[in-house]
């Protein structure tokens, strides 16, 4: 495994991404999944099981698109490369690492692409308070045909989060209307995925929670800012950040719902 400074080098990704902290962060996942990785092991274990039984209900299996892949932990990608003809991975940064790993699976395409559509028009305004907030639009491959799977993995949450950061370090907007940017973002995202062809899988953190050492839950936190998801999934917890990973005193795991038919 490569270092993250080689791994910085190696990583295609445009300079506005880089200054708004998303070469960083996917690099700070892979640090995570490292120092975590037996504590996520449930959490991947979930994932996969709730892909598995999309794959099963799927009754065409020609294209079949990974929405948020990133570094492919909680992908099942042997799986998916064995039941479908073509394999899109879609992420905003594909880390160099990713890239290689992948390199021999020949039915698998990596697609650089902001599912949220709209990162780029908000690093252009989010230092000017009299402009609006741009409005997320999505629209990747809702005018093709052959796609009979699109998994949105971990993603919902983590689609307002950098653009959020780096409104609140310009600090040109105010806390509301930074909250309303992010539900509006994840609201476009839902349904964006109920407008898709084919089965769709949605699998999200919605809380994060804060437990202390007595494992006494000491904060929970909405990540959706009150959105409801449109149906019920499967729960269960992820164990992100036990401690002292983020805090010397508290771990923070997060609340997951997966749903395999969307
Ligand atoms: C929590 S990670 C998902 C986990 C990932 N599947 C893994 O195993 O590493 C969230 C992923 O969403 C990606 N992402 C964030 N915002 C995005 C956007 N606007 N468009 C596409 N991908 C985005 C990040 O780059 C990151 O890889």
């Amino acid at each position: 495994m490569i270092g993250d400074f080689l791994e910085r080098m190696l990583t295609r990704c445009p300079w506005h991404l880089r200054a708004m902290g998303y070469l960083r962060e996917a690099i700070g996942i892979r640090g995570r999944y490292r120092r975590c990785q037996q504590h996520w092991q449930s959490h991947i274990d979930h994932c996969h099981q709730i892909i598995r039984q999309a794959i099963g209900r799927c009754a065409k299996r020609r294209t079949a698109v990974v929405l948020g892949a990133g570094l492919l932990h909680d992908v099942p990608l042997v799986e998916l490369s064995r039941s479908f003809q073509k394999i899109l991975l879609v992420d905003i940064v594909h880390p160099f690492w990713s890239r290689w790993q992948t390199r021999r699976f020949k039915n698998v395409q990596r697609v650089s692409a902001d599912v949220s559509n709209i990162v780029e028009e908000l690093f252009w305004v989010s230092d000017e308070p009299d402009k609006p907030l741009p409005k997320s639009k999505p629209d990747l491959f809702l005018d093709r045909t052959d796609i009979d799977l699109t998994i949105s993995i971990n993603l919902l949450s983590q689609l307002p989060c950098m653009p959020m950061g780096y409104l609140v370090w310009h600090g040109a907007h105010t806390p509301e209307e930074i909250d309303a940017f992010a539900r509006d973002v994840m609201q476009a995202h839902l349904d964006y995925l109920e407008r898709l062809p084919g089965k769709v899988v949605l699998i999200t953190d919605i809380e994060r929670i804060k437990i202390d050492l007595s494992n006494r839950i000491v904060e929970v936190t909405d990540l959706l800012f009150g959105l409801k998801l449109p149906k019920a999934g499967e729960e269960w917890e992820w164990k992100l950040a036990p401690c002292p990973e983020a805090d010397p005193r508290h771990h923070f795991y997060r609340r997951v719902v997966g749903i395999a038919d969307f």
